[in-house]
């Protein structure tokens, strides 16, 4: 994908154009149409989404945890933990989505460890979301 479109991407904007185009290399891109359930609770998971166009729904059980937009990204946290996916993702418009697989996010991980600590960091915001239900 375009190195280019990273730019507009909060989790990429601190990264040189360098960096971004070794991002852009890995990452694929794929569009959703609205209804698709990207993550489905209690399955294993494989890829890390972010948001290019369009927006999201997180639920878990019959619990509404959040809607994410463009800029946003999701699935990081069964990628990370190697855990089953913790809450559905189901796309409310027709999505853009980047997506990044277990190795190329974890190449990415030894080459830009700042980048991993970004991810870590919001995986540690979700979780307070989680833990009554744990
Ligand atoms: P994962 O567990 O792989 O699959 C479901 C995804 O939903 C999860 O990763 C997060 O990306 C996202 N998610 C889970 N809980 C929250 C939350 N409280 N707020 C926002 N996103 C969440």
């Amino acid at each position: 994908m375009d190195e280019a479109k990273l730019r507009d991407i909060p989790l990429f904007a601190k990264l040189s154009r360098k960096q971004r185009k070794l991002v852009a290399l890995r990452a694929d891109e794929v569009d959703v149409p609205p209804g698709e359930l990207v993550c489905r609770k209690g399955e294993s998971a494989n890829e890390l989404y972010v948001i290019e166009q369009g927006t999201a729904k997180v639920v878990r059980d019959d619990q509404y945890l959040d809607e994410l937009g463009p800029g946003d990204f999701f699935g990081e946290m069964g990628l990370f933990d190697r855990a089953p996916r913790n809450a559905n993702v189901i796309a409310t418009t027709p999505m853009t989505l980047m997506v990044l697989d277990g190795p190329a996010l974890r190449q990415l991980e030894r080459e830009q460890p700042e980048l991993a600590s970004l991810i870590r960091a919001t995986i540690e915001h979700r979780r307070h979301w989680l833990e009554p239900a744990l």
